[in-house]
């Protein structure tokens, strides 16, 4: 099942899930349907299409294991549904928001754009303190709103301890907010466990979905502590009564969701998870795990040519494994291996690998040992 799902062609090894996925063959077959549909009957189906969202919010419950689909909205990608949480809170001058010295340019910008509001973001360097769990724990002060981290750091690879930071989070009274993007869709993940209070991911890297369709969750008991700053037609509780002239905010997370719905991103993202939730996420995670093993033996093994930026330790990494050419330069390995239609990424101060659990040893092999020539 999972060979015929994915048919990128022969010539291209592609260790690039930590950027953009390819599709499943699913999921191309459903956009397919969805235009043809489109075309032939325009929206004469419309509640079947509604019928695909709110099964695509059952499978974004399940995936996260949240307490209901009320607790999930779909947004446009990660950084508005960041923003969201950062534009809802009610701020005070002198508040604080930590986050990690290692997050992706969105976990960083959306916060310090508070600054106008007094708002001070810190950032943690992960290597200050025994583990990096520990490192962000000791910034978190009385003055201290919210903690906000990547699940897995985008450059490095690092995966953080959810459930330590979200239990520390729980003791002082502060929001724990989590990037699930470099995760979800690689690695099992427990909203329960963890005690999230706000989770958010695009559907495009490990999800294996298209962009521009993202999974945001808030907990259920933290709703209501967000103001909303979009409006419309889709946000009510009863959102198809078009000529109400007395309308009541949506009581659960589609308050989140302003306007028309992203249809044919929902038909996507629903064919893809489709595909991880039949081969079930256990299995996933334990695939992506071999192969992030395999590449971290072989960095190991050739410790004289390269530097391995990912931490080896198990349960320290996910499916990202970067590292550091020590005779060459990273930019031109890499133009080599683009040119030997290797997809991979320059990112945390090296390469970047990220293939997914489907992605065959052999094609695995075949790119480690280009690295020898
Ligand atoms: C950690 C992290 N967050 C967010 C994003 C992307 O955000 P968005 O879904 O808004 O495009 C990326 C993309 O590389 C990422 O690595």
């Amino acid at each position: 099942m999972q060979a015929s799902e994915f048919q990128l062609d022969d010539f291209i090894v592609y260790l690039n899930h930590a950027a953009v996925s390819p599709w499943p063959k699913r999921t191309a077959d459903a956009v397919r349907a969805f235009a043809e549909e489109n075309a032939t009957w325009g929206s004469r189906h419309y509640p079947d299409w509604v019928e695909t969202e709110s099964r695509l919010r059952q499978q974004l419950q399940t995936l996260i294991n949240a307490h209901s689909t009320d607790e999930i909205a779909l947004l446009k990608n990660t950084s508005e549904a960041l923003s969201v949480v950062a534009y809802g809170l009610p701020w005070r001058r002198g508040d604080k928001i930590v986050i990690s010295n290692q997050e992706f340019s969105t976990n960083r910008f959306v916060w310090q754009s508070l600054a106008k509001y007094g708002v001070v973001t810190q950032a943690a360097d992960l290597s200050s303190a025994a583990t990096p769990e520990a490192a962000l724990i000791a910034c978190l002060d009385e003055d201290t709103r919210l903690l906000s981290v990547s699940s897995v750091q985008y450059g490095t690879g690092l995966r953080l301890d959810l459930d330590v930071l979200g239990c520390a989070c729980r003791e002082r009274g502060i929001l724990f907010c989590v990037d699930a993007i470099q995760s979800l869709g690689a690695l099992t993940f427990d909203v329960q466990r963890c005690q999230a209070d706000f989770v958010m991911a695009d559907g495009h890297k490990w999800m294996t979905g298209p962009e521009g369709i993202a999974l945001f969750y808030c907990r259920a008991e933290t709703r209501d502590r967000l103001d909303l700053k979009q409006y419309g037609w889709h946000m009510v509780e009863n959102p198809g009564d078009y000529d109400a002239t007395t309308w009541e905010i949506a009581h659960n997370a589609r308050r989140f969701e302003c306007g028309s719905p992203n249809m044919v991103g929902i038909h996507a993202l629903h064919a893809s998870l489709g595909v991880l939730l039949e081969v079930g996420m256990e299995n996933i995670q334990r695939q992506v795990l071999d192969n992030t093993r395999c590449m971290i033996e072989y960095f190991e093994r050739h410790a004289d040519r390269f530097t391995l930026i990912t931490p080896r330790e198990p349960g320290r990494h996910a499916g990202i494994v970067t590292f550091r050419p020590l005779r060459e330069n990273p930019d031109s390995l890499h133009a080599s291996l683009s040119a030997a239609n290797i997809a991979c990424a320059l990112r945390g101060g090296g390469i970047r690998f990220s293939p997914h659990f489907y992605t065959p040893r052999r094609q695995l092999e075949t790119a480690l040992s280009l690295l020898e020539n």
